[in-house]
């Protein structure tokens, strides 16, 4: 079965999809972005996925390219052209097409939009949730509004490739006062006990959907959430470590920079987490 894309109003094959050349999102990293997991089927949490997307369009000024329930529609046909059952769904928005100049266009243009399917290897994925991931630490030289889920991720993409070479896979950022902000696409969390630790969402960090999640399924299971920041020797000494987001959900993490967190393997706090997560995300089918 070809790949199919949704492009500016059209489903075509992805080897046939094209976007201008003058895109601002390919010139600027000028446009906004979402990630929704999909499981048995089923797009998770797409309600908070569609806030955000509003949330990210209006700090641009970027308006909605469709309604909420035109872009649902979208996101449904892109999952069942591609016959998609577990994987994720990618929905691109960019200010749209324009002769490059940086000012915003002076006539109003459409916004460009642009979603794709993607498989996803549950086995793999399952594997490393059993072992649990290395990360490392990279500084975070990030602008001050990651808060904005904007498509410009070049500082991820270079922790994220620096892990790749380190034999990790997730990077994680810190700030200039030796606090871990977030991952390179990720929040990370630790744990003492049946305490659940991460930083608060400020402009500093994405407000991770699967974030809000885990805070659901926590508090369902009683467990504590505290908000603050923490160093990477608070993690280092904490009892587990876990990453989150659409793509891996609640991912241990058993060492950082070469040292081995708790015992090196997945903690029961996050195993507990990763088990019960689904059962309390919102699920619109496909099909
Ligand atoms: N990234 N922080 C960053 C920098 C991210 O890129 C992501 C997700 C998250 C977690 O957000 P959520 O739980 O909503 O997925 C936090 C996506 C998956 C990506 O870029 O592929």
């Amino acid at each position: 079965m070809s790949r199919i894309a949704y492009v500016n109003g059209l489903y075509q094959p992805v080897s046939e999809a094209r976007v201008s050349i003058e895109d601002r999102g390919y010139q600027f990293g000028d446009g906004v972005y979402e990630v929704c997991e999909v499981l048995d089927g089923d797009i998770i949490d797409l309600t908070r996925h569609l806030d955000r997307l509003e949330r990210s369009l209006a700090a641009l000024e970027i308006p909605m390219p469709m309604s909420r329930g035109a872009l649902t529609a979208v996101f449904r046909e892109i999952g069942r052209r591609n016959g998609l059952t577990n994987g994720s769904l990618y929905l691109q928005v960019t200010r749209g097409v324009a002769p490059r100049d940086h000012y915003f266009p002076a006539r109003p243009v459409r916004p460009a939009i642009v979603v794709v399917a993607k498989r996803s290897d549950q086995a793999r994925i399952a594997a490393q949730a059993e072992a649990g991931i290395a990360a490392i630490t990279q500084p975070d030289n990030r602008w001050e509004r990651v808060d904005i889920k904007t498509i410009g991720l070049l500082p991820n993409v270079l922790a994220k490739e620096a892990a790749r070479r380190a034999g990790a896979r997730e990077a994680f950022l810190v700030d200039r006062d030796g606090f871990i902000t977030e991952g390179g696409s990720s929040n990370v969390w630790i744990v003492h006990g049946h305490t659940l630790i991460t930083r608060p969402a400020s402009p500093g960090i994405l407000k991770g959907i699967t974030r809000a999640g885990v805070v659901d399924a926590a508090t369902a299971l009683g467990l504590a959430v505290e908000e603050r920041a923490f160093t990477v020797a608070d993690a280092l000494g904490a009892d587990e470590v876990f990453v989150t987001s659409a793509t891996n959900t609640v991912m241990p993490v058993v060492r950082l920079d070469g040292n081995t967190i708790g015992n090196g393997l997945p903690g029961p706090q996050t195993r507990l987490l990763r088990g019960e997560f689904h059962h309390h995300s919102e699920r619109t089918p496909i099909y």
